[in-house]
């Protein structure tokens, strides 16, 4: 069945899988739930997230539709009873567990359910409440508490036990803005599974600011009502039809889906390429050619870099200590995606039982997106040539405490792919008493700073150039030395490096030499006889500024580099380790690197780091606007001409096509006849 691309909500779980990476409906996370249930009978068992395991690549890549599905359940529970971790896999279709099985010293993210009782014991907490009391602060039930995920710090207080750092905030009411009003210096250390404050951090005396400062509508009145609507339209519809999971629009086809952890996840993408007509196509629709099999953000860190109590500690994971699946939102037509969309919901297992639906959770929509190529050819009278471009936009928003990020993927009618991170929301912010910070942090009201950090995110792509056997290569452009080759000294260069081996992997960017990289077929060639390829082009991109001694840089090792190389291996998803919470490192990257596998002519998984260097500034306060951070995937050869050629003209609002209107469009205005 064919959804029809409509704006009404299209439900993911309505009916079986037909594909074997359709996600788990509710039935089968509740079938996955019970086999556990069953075999480890403690009431103190929590469910951490319920995923599909999904089936080997070569068994994807080989299923037809009709085939046989068989469906796994992946499924992380914790014991609270004696805080130890289980991993196991359910077969859904033999309604048998796999596995069970302990994994010794491993923490799961903490549950919502333990972010919550983290609030309840802080509140009820003899120390924190004398803190508050001698702060002034009055009405507890208006504090915000905001628990963090630990870190590992080296702390012997703290080591073997299951922890977050609760901070405070104070509210004049509900409906205030609490990041206005930090508690500075006040730092309560929960043990989760004690269920109480292991220790009480109060140090500093910075007052509280007094300032509520808002940014919610009711508290920004009168708002500007001087813009008429900008309406999109797309009276016939969109162009794009979303079969299930599966998404068709131009040549491009993938397949979307929600994860429990890491959010919006793309599988399959590929290029239906009219100009390498399929053998035997007896509609000549052209070869199917794949680019990518699946891509997701592996795993994202914040380090903050300010030394007082309240910060140095400051590093979420914001992916595998607390999940993108779970803190996905359910969007808003109108408000979070404007025009003609489409949604797919998410789902998520709860910790005690059930599931949760996340309705509307990725958004999928056109956009018009100004121009595509053209040329104004001034030896034939000016006659003009100009395509619009069209993108096919697939994204999703999480909000993790204080920040929200928008994961934004684009298609292009030319073969790009294009990644965007949106951040906004709030600053992390601390309560300043007399005299200016120092540098690591930035004034943005009275008595409240906002802490310099980083945001680093890790974009995990299993590239296939058609097919799965692909070869890495480092492109830089260098100028020659002069000599016989460069006597007029103009004479540069592009120099292509394979990646030989997870050895050579862990890459920086280098701008004087514009280095890039690309995923080439060395079995394959294009009509110039070079291999084809897909280039990554890095955007913003940071150094990390946290030493290598601190706890950060070991434990989020992978966000050291920019691009990390390695060979595809079901179980190698998540840069930061499958549970970074309170490690101290080596998991993750470093560890996958460490097989030194060699990488030429194999089946290649990129991991790209997007970094940014947040200094921040008065604008980013109350709320911070939008910052766009990404990069760039470009066919690099992969076609023998701009694949974008064929794309038709668009109308002119007289209904001519652009170049052949010879209306008087400044007699009659906007193209009226
Ligand atoms: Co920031």
């Amino acid at each position: 069945m064919v959804v029809a691309a409509k704006s009404e909500a299209a439900s993911p779980v309505a009916e079986g899988a037909r594909h074997p990476l359709d996600p788990l409906t509710a039935p089968e996370m509740e079938q996955a739930a019970a086999l556990v249930r069953g075999r480890h009978t403690s009431r103190q068992l929590r469910v951490v997230s319920i995923a599909l395991r999904e089936p080997l690549k070569r068994d994807v890549l080989a299923f037809s539709p009709g085939d046989p599905i068989v469906r796994r359940a992946f499924v992380v529970a914790i014991d609270r009873a004696d805080g130890k971790l289980y991993e196991g896999v359910a077969n859904l279709a033999t309604d048998r567990l796999e596995s069970w099985v302990h994994q010794p010293g491993a923490q799961p993210s903490p549950t919502m359910d333990e972010y919550m009782d983290a609030d309840r014991v802080i509140r009820a907490d003899k120390g924190w409440r004398a803190a508050m009391k001698r702060r002034g602060v009055e009405n507890l039930d208006l504090v915000q508490i905001d628990p963090w995920p630990a870190g590992n710090f080296g702390d012997p207080r703290e080591q073997g036990h299951r922890i977050l750092r609760g901070i405070s905030y104070v509210r004049d009411e509900q409906a205030s803005n609490g990041y206005a009003r930090p508690v500075e210096g006040l730092v309560a250390v929960v043990d989760l599974n004690e269920q109480r404050v292991l220790h009480l951090v109060d140090e500093g005396n910075a007052p509280i600011p007094e300032a509520d400062i808002r940014y919610d509508l009711e508290s920004q009145q009168p708002v500007r009502d001087d813009l008429k609507p900008l309406d999109i339209v797309q009276s016939e519809g969109v162009s794009f039809t979303l079969e299930g999971h599966e998404l068709s629009w131009q040549r491009w086809r993938m397949r979307v889906s929600h994860h429990p952890r890491e959010g919006l996840v793309i599988h399959q993408v590929g290029y239906e390429d009219p100009a390498s007509p399929a053998s035997g196509d007896a509609d000549a629709r052209g070869e199917l050619r794949s680019i990518c099999y699946r891509m997701s953000l592996s795993e994202m860190v914040v380090p903050y870099g300010d030394n007082s109590p309240g910060q140095y500690w400051k590093n979420a994971f914001d992916s595998g200590e607390i999940g993108l699946g779970r803190t996905t939102n359910s969007l808003t037509l109108g408000c979070d995606c404007l025009g003609e969309i489409v949604y797919l919901d998410g789902l998520v297992a709860e910790p005690r039982d059930g599931t949760r639906t996340i309705e509307n959770a990725i958004c999928i929509h056109e956009e018009d997106f100004n121009v595509l190529w053209k040329h104004t050819n001034g030896a034939n009278d000016g006659a003009a040539e100009v395509r619009r471009s069209r993108r096919l936009v697939v994204s999703s928003w999480a909000t993790v405490g204080n920040y929200d990020y928008g994961f934004y993927w684009y298609f292009y009618e030319d073969g790009s792919i294009e990644h965007e991170i949106k951040l906004t929301g709030i600053i992390q912010t601390m309560a300043v008493g007399r005299g200016a910070p120092s540098g690591s942090a930035q004034m943005v009201a009275k008595n409240l700073a906002g802490p310099i950090h980083q945001h680093f995110f890790c974009v995990r792509m299993d590239m296939d150039i058609d097919g799965t056997k692909n070869t890495v290569q480092e492109v830089e452009s260098r100028p020659l030395p002069p000599g016989p080759d460069n006597e007029h000294h103009n004479v540069f260069e592009a120099v292509v490096t394979p990646i030989r081996s997870e050895r050579e992997s862990g890459r920086k960017v280098h701008s004087p030499t514009a280095r890039h990289w690309r995923i080439a077929n060395p079995s394959r060639t294009n009509a110039v006889g070079e291999p084809v390829a897909y280039a990554l082009f890095p955007g913003e991109t940071a150094d990390m500024m946290a030493g290598p001694e601190s706890a950060v840089a070991k434990r989020a090792e992978f966000a050291t580099k920019q691009l990390w190389v390695t060979r595809e291996a079901p179980d190698e998803l998540y840069a930061g380790g499958a549970y970074p919470s309170q490690t101290t490192g080596g998991d993750g990257i470093p560890s996958f690197v460490s097989a030194q596998r060699a990488l030429e002519r194999q089946d290649v998984v990129l991991w790209y780091v997007v970094g940014t260097t947040h200094i921040v500034r008065p604008e980013d306060f109350p709320v911070a606007p939008v910052h766009r951070s990404g990069f760039a995937l470009r066919p690099w050869g992969f076609f023998d001409t701009n694949p974008g050629l064929d794309v038709a003209p668009s109308r002119m609002a007289c209904g001519h096509l652009v170049g052949e209107c010879t209306c008087d469009h400044g007699a009659h205005g906007n193209g009226a006849h």
